[in-house]
């Protein structure tokens, strides 16, 4: 995905949305925030997303995470939409505010757009783009999923996990990793820092290799 990825600071953008005008630097705060984009309103894959988004309010709040779709068809129709989104999924409520980018041009900052797909009139449609901004207003993670694909909230919630766990502590988390699962400690800290900053202690991994500091598990 060229431009705008991981480590670069999201830029402050004004933005239609349903909740009204907004820039998003002051939208973030000091919150992890979920920008994502969806190809257009009305399409059923995007109705799936949107709706499972919403249905999983309780598990970003508890995470102290904002949300903020994007699709590319203006605010009126965003609004007819939401009916759509909250009858699939009885019972979800879209509290979050979707932003409106009729002529595609915030995609194209945000570098969300897909560069295969088009709509009838021929004119360039968002990806399934997705970017979680940390409270310093970084893509922290994105990810890019074609139009064809769907994505999965649950992991979007682990990833969630993983990255402010390691925020957190000097941690990484390893694959297939869980809420609950050891995680491994950054080549860049000492035995003897591992010491002093894990003191519940933690456990090393025998390779062949024999590489100090290597393969080191702990629970945080
Ligand atoms: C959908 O959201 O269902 C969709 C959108 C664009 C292309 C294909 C599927």
């Amino acid at each position: 995905m060229p431009g705008l990825t991981v480590g670069d600071t999201i830029p402050n953008l004004e933005v239609e949305t349903t909740h009204g005008k907004m820039k998003l630097h002051d939208y973030i705060g000091d919150s992890w925030v979920i920008i994502f984009s969806h190809p257009g309103d009305f399409t059923p894959v995007c109705t799936t997303e949107l709706s499972k988004m919403a249905a999983y309010a309780d598990e970003f709040a508890q995470r102290g995470v904002k949300l903020l779709g994007l699709s590319c068809d203006d605010v009126h129709s965003h609004k007819e939409w939401i009916k759509d989104i909250e009858a699939y999924t009885p019972g979800c409520k879209v509290t979050y505010p979707i932003i409106a980018d009729p002529n595609r041009e915030i995609i194209a900052k945000l570098n969300m757009v897909d560069p295969d797909e088009k709509d009838p009139s021929g004119k360039q449609v968002p990806s399934r783009a997705l970017h979680i901004v940390g409270p310093d207003k970084k893509i922290k993670l994105s990810f890019l999923y074609p139009a064809c694909t769907g994505r999965n909230v649950d992991e979007v919630v682990r990833v969630l996990d993983s990255l402010q766990k390691a925020a957190k502590h000097k941690v990484a988390t390893p694959a297939n990793w869980k809420p609950g699962d050891p995680v491994v400690i950054s080549p860049s800290v000492s035995n003897a820092q591992a010491k002093e900053m894990f003191p519940q202690g933690y456990k090393t991994v025998d390779l062949p290799s024999k590489k100090d500091n290597y393969m080191r598990f702990t629970n945080v």
